[in-house]
């Protein structure tokens, strides 16, 4: 009789994680992209299974809440009181008796198990027609594993905790990858005889082999070819090692993929990530959650991205940059700072020391240093002067600014939200915007200049400074002069206006062009 090609798949995930010392659940901890339960779970996507059952026990709520949000379909069944993974999985099968078929059982903390590993390992059960398959491995340290127990005939015969084992069933370096198929009808059976009668006092989903063999059962061993697939987290350290398993396994598979990863040990590549074509990875760099980087892009060295898009031929060079679109050939940093809603044209610039937020800066637009942009809207081919802060924030509400295209705003310029620069407009160094810029008006908003002749020679007497400005000519008597006369005008003693003054009291430059 053939088997139904039904599939239902139970994760198991109540266990507490004691050795994590942690007070997130261990399942929740994250693992470049995913939660370790995240992990577990995308690795049964491909099985078309028609129910996911997920075992819930230590930090259930926290658990039931991330489920949820990554796997709305799953079911969340409780099991109160942990007796053990073989009263899990009844727990599991208890809450969908409709269940028949295969019954795929997996560990919530093994994340490097492969889909087509997993694939393999039901395929394999149900083309042998199988009353349960375990997926093992052959490994170096088999050391609180599970071991693969098999008779004269080569075939299983149980499998047999670490804890309860003969010394000669330690030293088989085989061992069970904590990965199963089972017909759900005999495991139904095979669970209601377990015991726990063992070293923990536990029910072992283990067991259940020894049984079906005692019953006569066809029982399968799939053994995987790598053996890191099966490898569990129990504490931080594995965590850690996991992530560096993880991280070469993403990377290898990138490399191949026609993307340059100059270092790849310093280089940590979420599962979640998109890169194209001759994309250029150098050292230190994180690519995180929902991030693409598009073909030719250079990110890195020591570059942060979280959520957000690198154009094609853009490069990234020493920044932070979290939820911002960095459109085809920008450029960014070194030691910008992009924050949610950035979002730059082709070919803009961010440069040195710059934070954005919820500003868009239009094609060919640039802000190439010191500056904060937030809450802004910079047309295109315009040019942000060095140290620009936009005054986004009255200490109630933000307000927006927006500047036109083709415009050139001078260096240390103060832009007060709500304000518009139009179309071609310049703005003086130094000026504090408050109000509208018309299109090509040129705004200056500061302070006159007012240099007081002398002061240094009178107030700081025989100071290098003093002594430099004496050498350089500048006249004792004639500053002294005009102390006694009292000097004219509105200027006090031994001040005037700034020779060449125009509007303002101030000097027109190159840097600067005047209108009138
Ligand atoms: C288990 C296997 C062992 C195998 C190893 C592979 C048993 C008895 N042993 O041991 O042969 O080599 O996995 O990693 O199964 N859980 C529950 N409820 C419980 C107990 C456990 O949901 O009552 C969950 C845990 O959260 C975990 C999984 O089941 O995700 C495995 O349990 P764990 O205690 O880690 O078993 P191991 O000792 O690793
Ligand atoms: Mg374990």
């Amino acid at each position: 009789m053939s088997q139904p090609r039904t599939r239902t798949v139970v994760v198991l995930a109540a266990g507490e994680g004691k050795r994590m010392k942690s007070a997130l659940p261990k399942m929740l901890h994250p693992l470049l992209g995913r939660t370790l339960l995240g992990h577990a779970l995308a690795a049964t996507d491909g099985l078309g299974a028609e129910r996911t059952v997920v075992v819930v026990g230590h930090g259930a709520e926290q658990v039931r809440a991330h489920l949820a949000e990554v796997a709305p379909a799953a079911t969340p069944v409780l099991q109160a009181e942990q007796h053990g993974t073989g009263h899990a999985v009844r727990v599991a099968l208890d809450a969908v008796p409709e269940a028949t078929g295969a019954v795929v059982v997996i560990s919530g903390d093994v994340p490097l198990l492969r889909p087509e590993t997993l694939d393999g390992l039901v395929t394999a059960h149900e083309a042998a027609g199988a009353a349960a398959t375990v997926l093992a491995a052959e490994v170096a340290d088999p050391t609180g594993l599970g071991r693969i127990v098999r008779g004269g005939d080569g075939q299983l015969e149980r499998i047999v905790e670490e804890r309860d084992a003969s010394p000669a069933e330690r030293a088989i370096r085989e061992i069970n990858g904590g990965s199963y198929v089972f017909d759900a009808t005999r495991l139904r059976a095979a669970l209601a005889k377990l015991s726990s009668d063992n070293d923990q006092g536990e029910e072992y989903l283990t067991d259940v082999f020894g049984l079906l063999v005692g019953a006569g059962e066809p029982v399968g061993v799939h053994v995987a070819t790598d053996a890191t697939e099966t490898l569990g987290c129990n504490d931080r350290a594995q965590l850690a090692g996991l992530r560096r398993l993880l991280r070469d396994r993403v990377n290898d598979g990138w490399m191949r993929a026609g993307v340059t990863i100059l270092d790849p040990a310093t280089t940590w590549i979420d599962v979640t990530v998109q890169l194209g074509r001759d994309a250029v990875l150098d050292q230190n760099t994180q690519l995180c959650g929902a991030t693409e980087v598009a073909e030719g892009a250079v990110v890195g060295p020591d570059v942060t991205l979280i959520d957000s898009v690198v154009g094609e031929g853009a490069t990234v060079l020493r920044s932070h940059v979290q939820g911002a679109e960095i459109g085809p050939q920008a450029s960014v940093g070194p030691y910008a700072y992009l924050r949610p809603e950035s979002r730059l044209g082709r070919n803009a610039k961010v440069g040195t020391f710059v934070e954005t937020k919820k500003a868009t800066i239009g094609a060919g637009s640039k802000v190439p240093h010191l500056s904060y942009v937030g809450d802004a809207t910079v047309g295109e081919h315009s040019n942000i002067g060095a140290a620009t802060v936009f005054v986004n924030y009255d200490g109630v509400r933000k307000h927006h600014t927006t500047i036109g295209n083709h415009a050139r705003t001078g260096a240390d310029n103060m832009f007060v939200a709500p304000v518009n620069v139009g179309d071609g407009a310049y703005t003086a160094a130094g000026s504090v915007i408050i109000s509208d810029v018309p299109p090509g008006a040129m705004a200056v908003a500061r302070g006159q200049q007012r240099n007081v002749e002398g002061w240094v020679l009178r107030k700081r007497a025989g100071t290098p400074a003093a002594e430099a400005a004496e050498r350089a000519g500048a006249e004792r008597a004639g500053a002294a002069g005009a102390e006694r006369t009292g000097a004219a005008g509105a200027a006090p003693a031994g001040e005037q206006a700034h020779p060449g003054a125009g509007e303002g009291g101030r000097r027109w430059d190159a840097r600067d062009t005047p209108t009138e």
